[in-house]
């Protein structure tokens, strides 16, 4: 058997939005808060975010930026270790190995791969055919037998299995079987389009809310968020606009829709907009406070990051010298 371990990577792509918040980061602080030392493990996989192009000095600033998010949320490197993926060479190299043991096809069936590189039509790199096979490598070498992810990374979590069987195949009984772990938190959506889910590759920022956005611009957005012409506040699935922004409430401040419809039967849409707003805010201020306190902070963030790369090695220096030995190198 296995011992229990939780492995998630997030990708430094800038300041997370609510949806990233409440769908990824608080179900990580409660995995933490539920587990005992070294159990958890939290990469910022810088190593994925490549895959695409990227300015070095920007994604220099997102990994900061995106360690600060995290600590000012409540990730805690006492509780969970924290690393940055590129720190850790024993990704790359466990990555070249289960490559060997993964065919194109495989790959090549992946939906994720099949919308991506559709996009780019022109100069679709390699790294973005295999970075599931890298995404494997992060989850494997940590052992780990639980990995928190979204629905667009469960097909990932699957290769993984499969991978891991075909080395236990090959070398023996090795590595666990990782199960994917589910949010509870149903997928926040875009302000402006809540027919898809609020996201960072949207191209308007008005569609979502960051944690750094000020009281003025949470207001705005939630001013600006798409509703429909019903001026009353019920959560009908049919109301995409509405029954988002209470599931945003509800999520917040952990009162139920109905009670909240039951709560706000005497408000309009438009004044329901301002309470939510203000409830985020509420919740906010304190994690945005923290963030913009922590990005002055570099040399601390450098110095967690060191400790969380240390720690990190440590668990992946033992797991790949046990592979090499395997594979015969
Ligand atoms: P984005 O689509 O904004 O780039 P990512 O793909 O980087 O987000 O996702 C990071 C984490 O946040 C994943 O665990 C993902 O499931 C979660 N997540 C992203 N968007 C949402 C959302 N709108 N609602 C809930 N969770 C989300
Ligand atoms: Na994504």
């Amino acid at each position: 058997a296995f011992p229990k371990r939780i492995f998630s990577g997030i990708q430094p792509t800038g300041i997370p939005h609510i949806g990233n918040y409440l769908g990824a980061v608080t179900n990580w602080v409660r995995l933490q808060e539920a587990s005992q030392q070294d159990e958890v493990i939290f990469c910022v996989v810088d190593m994925h975010s490549i895959t695409l192009p990227q300015d070095p000095q920007q994604l220099k600033n997102n990994i900061y930026d995106m360690v600060a998010c995290l600590l000012a949320c409540g990730i805690d490197p006492k509780k969970s270790i924290l690393f940055q993926q590129s720190a850790v060479q024993q990704h790359a190299e466990l990555a070249w190995v289960l490559g060997c043991i993964t065919t194109m096809k495989r790959l090549g069936h992946l939906p994720q791969w099949k919308t991506k590189s559709a996009k780019r039509r022109e100069g679709v790199c390699v790294g973005l055919y295999t970075y599931p096979v890298l995404m494997s490598a992060d989850i494997l070498l940590y052992k780990a037998t639980h990995v928190p992810v979204g629905d667009d990374q469960i097909q990932h979590v699957e290769l993984t299995q499969d991978i891991a069987r075909v080395f236990n195949n090959l070398y023996g009984n090795f590595f666990p079987r990782p199960q994917v772990l589910f949010s509870e938190v149903k997928k926040v959506k875009s302000l402006r389009d809540p027919s898809s889910k609020m996201s960072k590759s949207d191209s308007s920022h008005l569609s979502r809310i960051e944690l750094t956005d000020t009281d003025k611009e949470i207001h705005m957005k939630f001013r600006k968020a798409v509703t429909d012409f019903t001026s009353a506040v019920t959560y009908d699935p049919d109301r995409l606009g509405v029954t988002n922004i209470i599931n945003i409430h509800s999520a917040f401040t952990g009162i139920t829709p109905d009670k909240i419809c039951d709560d706000v039967k005497n408000l309009t849409t438009a004044e329901y907009k301002k309470v939510v707003a203000d409830a985020v805010i509420e919740n906010l201020t304190p994690v945005r406070d923290e963030i913009t306190r922590l990005q002055q902070e570099k040399h601390y963030i450098e110095d967690i990051l060191k400790l969380g790369a240390d720690r990190a090695r440590t668990i992946a220096m033992e797991t790949y010298n046990d592979v090499k030995k395997l594979v015969g190198f």
